[in-house]
């Protein structure tokens, strides 16, 4: 278990070092920078050995200057190095988190609905900010630090088992304390930060959550139940913290005093062979700072193995999001430029979950510039029908065709392309109408963005928005009207000019004003292209050249208006006079 565990953690390290294999260059100029370093820090002390043993004690003074020049020299390359080291370990790690953050919303953005479903949103959010971040760490105090202190560590050893072995062995006396110290020091912090991460992504998916959806909490009063939630989250997040500072606080202090008291040992036996003669006081002198540089790095050593820890197990994370398989699979290799439009459901069956199948042996056909209405009671599949059009998600059963061939064998891009969807509840990103309709795709001009616009009907009413079509719309389009947003969707549809318009009509009512708008748009929108309308508007049903009738996830009644009227106890005569017997007549 715990080998296969650390076998794991070794993969995942060379799957996060080969990140930085783009930046190659860097890597190895902060490599020779931690290897410098950890040389010039060993050489210090053995330059004021060498300082007081063969000058001060001949009392040779221009001999002590040249020395004290090149340990100067030392120190100020040595500086001179770390700046550079930090900066450059610091690029290294920004360099490649960049590139990853990329690399992760590129994939997620590739990813099935069905992820989408099924993950939290804070949770992603999680992982393409924080873990990310402390991959980072890795890179800027993790691995070429950590080797760069062991090289130092030996080299420190090399010079004091070469100025005096028996103080050197005396020294390392108290070193299985030292080893036992970091290693539950490293085990405890390691589970501490552990917590810290897990509390972190439920801090961010509960905010994430809540936030949304502000409207509800405050509606039904629920600020309070909700804090209290918070609270809890808050105080084991602030608890987890605790935890690792307070291993913190205990392991300093006691790395220091194994430290003195190897001091203390050091001292009473080199004090005792300098008087016996058989040890120079230049030695002496050196010991405590070759301990000092010793102890410094193994005390970080600690540190810096749970750093990598955690960097480690934020990679995995990150790695099981860019190792989620489930995007659509896109083995199509048939371009679509341009569409006739004519759609075919054979036997289709679809479940979300693979199990409980919402759409049954669903079959039915469309002709070039035809019109389908879908209607049905609220959960019978009628969104679902136009989610496995453009393969949202895929069928387990039957066959979708488009122009006689496969869905599944066309681009998926191209099919997209030919398909606009307008969804039920119409989502709009911060920023302006303009770039809310185009996407912010160049190929869009706004002169085709007007022309659209004024094709459906919408432009008049845009411009009459304060700055027009720069009007700047906050999240989710806050700041308009459900009304509003539908037209602004509708030109979005519109724009990419598509040879399949579908439409989840929203069930919302709308001000008769805009209501009017609404249906010149669509009846603008379904002209000249096929299109598939769920429709709870009798204008839009009335349209239509064929309509459909679900119930269950079953197809029931398939025909004109006029023929599913004839069916005497029909499903469509029973919706059309639930919904619109008294509409008729107020008409
Ligand atoms: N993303 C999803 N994951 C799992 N099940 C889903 C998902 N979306 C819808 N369903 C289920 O599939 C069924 C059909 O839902 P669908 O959204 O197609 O209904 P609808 O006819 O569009 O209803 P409405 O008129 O309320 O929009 C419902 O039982 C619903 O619970
Ligand atoms: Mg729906």
């Amino acid at each position: 278990m715990t080998e296969n565990k650390t076998k794991f953690d070794l993969q995942t390290l060379a799957r996060v070092l080969a990140l930085a294999k783009p930046h190659a260059r860097i890597f190895i100029i902060s490599g020779a920078l931690a290897i410098t370093l950890a040389l010039l820090s060993a050489i210090t002390p053995k330059i004021v050995n060498i300082m007081v043993d063969d000058y001060v004690m001949v009392k040779d003074m221009p001999g002590l200057f040249r020395m004290a020049g090149i340990f100067a020299a030392v120190v100020l390359v040595t500086v001179v190095f770390r700046y550079l080291f930090i900066y450059i370990t610091g690029l290294l790690g920004q360099s490649v988190i960049k590139d990853l953050r990329v690399q992760t919303f590129q994939h997620i953005t590739s990813l099935r609905m069905r992820y989408f479903d099924q993950t939290p949103i804070g949770k992603t959010t999680t992982r393409t900010i924080n873990d990310i971040e402390s991959i980072n760490t890795i890179f800027t105090q993790g691995v070429i630090t950590m080797i760069a202190d062991v090289l130092g560590i030996f080299a420190i050893l090399g010079f004091m088992l070469q100025s005096s072995w028996r103080l050197t062995l005396v020294c390392l006396t108290t070193l299985p304390l030292l080893i036992l110290a970091t290693y539950i020091f490293k085990e405890k912090v390691k589970k501490a930060y552990q917590k810290v991460r897990a509390h972190i992504t439920s801090m961010n998916v509960f905010l994430q959550e809540r936030i949304s959806g502000m409207r509800v909490v405050q509606i039904f009063n629920a600020e309070e139940r909700e804090m209290g939630k918070f609270k809890k989250i808050n105080r084991d997040y602030t608890k987890a913290n605790l935890d690792s500072i307070l291993y913190y606080a205990i392991f300093f202090p006691v790395i220091e005093i194994i430290q003195y008291g190897t001091l203390a040992i050091m001292v009473w036996w080199g004090a005792k062979w300098f008087v016996e003669d058989s040890l120079t006081i230049g030695v002496l002198v050196a010991f405590p700072m070759y301990i000092n540089r010793l102890y410094r790095p193994i005390r970080m050593l600690a540190d810096k193995l749970n750093t990598i820890q955690m960097g480690l197990v934020a990679a995995e994370r990150v790695f099981t999001v860019l190792d989620d398989r489930s995007i659509i699979a896109d083995i199509g290799y048939k371009t679509l430029e341009k569409s006739d439009g004519n759609i075919e459901f054979k036997n289709v069956s679809f479940a979300y979950d693979e199990e409980n199948y919402v759409l049954n042996d669903i079959s039915f056909e469309l002709n070039k510039h035809e019109t389908l209405a879908i209607v049905g009671s609220t959960g019978s599949g009628k969104t679902t029908i136009i989610n496995i059009l453009n393969r949202f998600y895929d069928i387990q059963k039957g066959e979708i065709l488009l122009d006689g061939v496969d869905v599944k064998k066309y681009k998926i891009d191209d099919l997209r392309k030919r398909i606009s969807i307008v969804l039920q509840d119409v989502f709009l990103f911060t920023g302006t109408v303009l770039e809310n309709i185009t996407l912010k795709d160049p190929s869009i001009s706004k002169e085709k963005v007007v022309e659209a616009a004024t094709a459906i009907g919408a432009h008049d009413f845009i411009m009459n928005m304060p700055e027009g079509y720069d009007y700047v719309v906050s999240e989710r389009g806050g700041n308009l009207s459900m009304g509003q947003r539908q037209l602004i969707s509708f030109v979005r549809a519109l724009v990419f000019d598509p040879d399949v318009l579908i439409l989840d009509e929203a069930t919302s009512s709308i001000d008769k004003e805009t209501e009017g708008l609404i249906q010149y748009a669509i009846e603008k929108l379904i002209a000249k292209r096929s299109s598939i309308i769920i429709a709870h508007r009798l204008s839009t049903i009335r349209h239509a050249d064929k309509i459909m009738v679900l119930d269950k996830g079953r197809l029931v009644e398939f025909g004109s208006h006029d023929e599913l009227l004839a069916i005497e106890g029909g499903k469509f005569k029973e919706l059309y006079e639930l919904q619109f017997a008294d509409l008729e007549f107020a008409e």
